[in-house]
């Protein structure tokens, strides 16, 4: 059946290199893969305090449509040298109440993009560490920092280095791999 795959990604930017990566890698997996970019540009701090009967209605729509999802693809940028604010908040708000987290035993992968030479790696780490505790099946290899990211990405989102793209390719493959064997 049709494996369902969220995008999460952690810039709001309307420009963003993560976001525009991400788009590119949606249409690089086969047929029977469906992929939605979950918009996180709404969703409130968590706070236990109202974390109640009537949570905040963002929390609950991105609670019921990232339920539904077999797996996750998050491609993030690196804010100093850790993971953003907004795929923090996200991973928290998608963990409570206790005990009814929306990511355990889901199947992730993570690509850090930066317009840097460092690539992301913190953020990358950062989220990974989040993930391990969060019961998240996270892919490991190829692993994906996707620095300098200007240098192979044009304005409209296109990829314009084929070995980059080949790469990329090879990371969406590997999680292909990965959900079949293990959903
Ligand atoms: C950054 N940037 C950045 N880049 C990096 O490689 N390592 C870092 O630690 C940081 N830290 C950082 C903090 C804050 C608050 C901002 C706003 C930016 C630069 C960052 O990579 C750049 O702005 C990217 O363009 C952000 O990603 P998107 O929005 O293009 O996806």
């Amino acid at each position: 059946s049709t494996k369902k795959i969220g995008i999460i990604i952690g810039s709001l930017r309307k420009e963003s290199y993560s976001k525009k990566i991400a788009l590119a890698m949606a249409n690089l997996f086969p047929e029977g893969f469906d992929l939605k970019v979950i918009d996180l540009s709404d969703l409130p701090m968590y706070n236990e305090d109202l974390d109640g009967e009537t949570p905040p209605n963002a929390w609950t729509t991105f609670r019921e449509e990232a339920k539904k999802m077999d797996a996750f693809l998050f491609v993030t940028p690196e804010y100093n040298r850790s993971v953003p604010a907004v795929i923090k908040n996200a991973l928290d708000v998608g963990s409570r109440p206790y005990g009814q987290s929306i990511w355990d035993n889901k199947i992730g992968a993570v690509i850090s993009v930066s317009p840097g030479a460092l690539s992301g790696f913190g953020a990358n780490h950062h989220l990974r560490q989040s993930l391990v505790f969060l019961n998240v099946l996270t892919l490991q290899q190829p692993e994906a920092y996707l620095g300098n990211v200007t240098n192979f990405l044009a304005e409209d989102g296109t990829i314009t280095n084929e070995g980059t793209l080949g790469f990329i390719q090879t990371i969406v493959d590997s999680f292909v791999t990965l959900i079949e064997k293990n959903s």
